[in-house]
């Protein structure tokens, strides 16, 4: 099912049940990745894959990766043939690959295509032109590799070299993206790169070359700074994995059972990483009452297991500043709904990356909980936000997923009194099952 635009969204009476979510995206992302540099066949199962996550499907194969896809139930087994040899990873390009709306795709193959074979040409849709590309390219060259921005944004022209030169960088922003583009260009160095990051980011590229053989390592000191080494050159073996559930796309039922009064809801078969799940920490310091049930770690490390959220407990405020920013950036929309449903007055500080995600979210979010009646002061790096009266709401979500669940979520928890958004169906960038789970736990009627 879908939801048309003049669909309003209004208050649930209760919200009860189990549900699964997507597969992860950064994981996706990285398993599709890694397998079509590895030497041999693989087998990557995800379940219900949006828009982005098909979009790097789509981009791999125009650079010369063979990948295709089955549908089996609610599933899609990608089989990717796997273009390394023994010893070495596979050269992709020359080509001219569509990333869609997904700067993951973008930012992880311009590392990939660095040390390719010819050109490649990374393009994007409107919103990911507008987004800044410099913080890829600029450490990338310090490995040698040869990238042409167009204003400091997509499109991008990689002219891919081997070897690139090993190289010691220091990040500018918490961005697991650039550590992700770094560490694969860094499989095809001879030596050791090292890449520095001010903050605690998603691990994810880490767990996965480390599982499929390759020498990396993170360490973090007391400031929050980590730093990944990656010894190449690297081959990758081939693999079979199953994609756990995405926690962000989780995060919106977590956040829904935590502000409604008449809410029980499990999520199963979840990625539990400790790099993504900080948002459980901030509902439960709000009061909420959450819970997670790790039951086991696979095959590349990732722990997966369930998440169980009750409602009924008043929130009150939070503040979050400075480290508590990236392993949350992705959540942050959706604790902007639980904040206006909060006793108290909530900051975030140190979130300006926010600005430059599908749509500048902050002042995004703020429009959207301003129309929904909360008291929101927009900042140039955050907000500060507190309840108000809810309001029947009218939504410009810049096409912007996240935007979209926030205030479908403010709608079912009473936070807004009713919300029509303008592009329901942007969802699918991340969750296109995100209306029919709704329906299934009773958000919808
Ligand atoms: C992602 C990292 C995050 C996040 C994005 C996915 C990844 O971006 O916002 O949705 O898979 O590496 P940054 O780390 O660049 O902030």
């Amino acid at each position: 099912m879908t939801v048309a635009a003049s669909d309003a969204l209004r208050p649930a009476a209760a919200l009860r049940g189990s549900l699964t979510v997507p597969s992860d995206k950064s994981i996706s992302h990285r398993a599709l990745i890694c397998a079509a540099l590895a030497n041999g066949k693989s087998r990557i199962s995800l379940r219900e894959p949006g828009e982005d996550v098909w979009s790097t499907i789509g981009a791999l194969n125009s650079l010369g990766a063979s990948l295709s896809a089955v549908r089996d139930g609610n599933a899609v087994v990608i089989e990717v043939a796997g273009g390394g040899s023994p010893g070495a990873i596979a050269q992709l390009g020359p080509g001219i690959a569509d990333c869609g709306n997904s700067g993951t795709s973008m930012r992880l193959l311009t590392g990939v295509a660095a040390s390719g074979s010819g050109q490649a040409t990374l393009v994007g849709d409107e919103s990911l032109s507008r987004r800044p590309m410099a913080r890829v390219a600029e450490p990338l060259r310090q490995m040698g590799a040869e990238i042409v921005l167009t204003n400091g944004r997509a499109p991008i022209i990689v002219r891919g070299r081997r070897p690139l030169r090993p190289a010691h960088v220091e990040l500018q922003v918490a961005s697991a993206q650039l550590v992700g583009a770094m560490s694969f260009a860094a499989l095809a160095a001879n030596g050791t790169t090292s890449v520095t990051v001010p903050g605690v980011v998603r691990d994810h590229t880490e767990r996965m070359l480390r599982a499929l053989g390759t020498d990396i390592q993170r360490s973090t000191d007391t400031d929050g700074l980590s730093t990944i080494t990656i010894n190449g050159p690297s081959a990758l073996r081939s693999f079979d994995i199953h994609v756990p559930g995405d926690f962000s796309s989780a995060s919106a039922w977590l956040i829904a059972g935590a502000l409604h009064a008449d809410a029980a809801i499990t999520i199963d078969d979840v990625g539990l990483n400790p790099t993504r799940t900080a948002l459980v920490k901030v509902l439960q310091a709000m009061g909420a009452r959450v819970r997670l049930n790790e039951v086991y770690s696979d095959d590349t490390g990732e722990p997966i297991g369930a998440i169980h959220v009750r409602g009924g407990e008043p929130l009150k405020a939070v503040t979050l500043t400075g480290t508590d920013i990236a392993p949350l950036i992705d959540e942050l929309p959706l604790l902007a709904v639980a904040m206006a449903g909060a006793d108290g007055t909530s900051v975030v500080r140190g979130a300006g990356e926010l600005r430059v995600k599908e749509s500048d979210r902050i002042s995004a979010i703020g429009a959207a909980m301003t129309s929904a009646g909360a008291h929101f002061e927009e900042l140039p790096d955050g907000w500060r936000i507190r309840r108000g009266t809810p309001q029947d709401a009218q939504i410009t979500t810049h096409g912007d997923h996240r935007i979209a669940m926030a205030l479908a979520v403010a709608a079912w928890a009473g936070v807004a009194r009713s919300v029509e958004l303008d592009d329901p169906d942007c969802v699918a960038v991340s969750y296109p099952s995100f209306w029919s789970d709704a329906r299934s736990i009773g958000a919808l009627a």
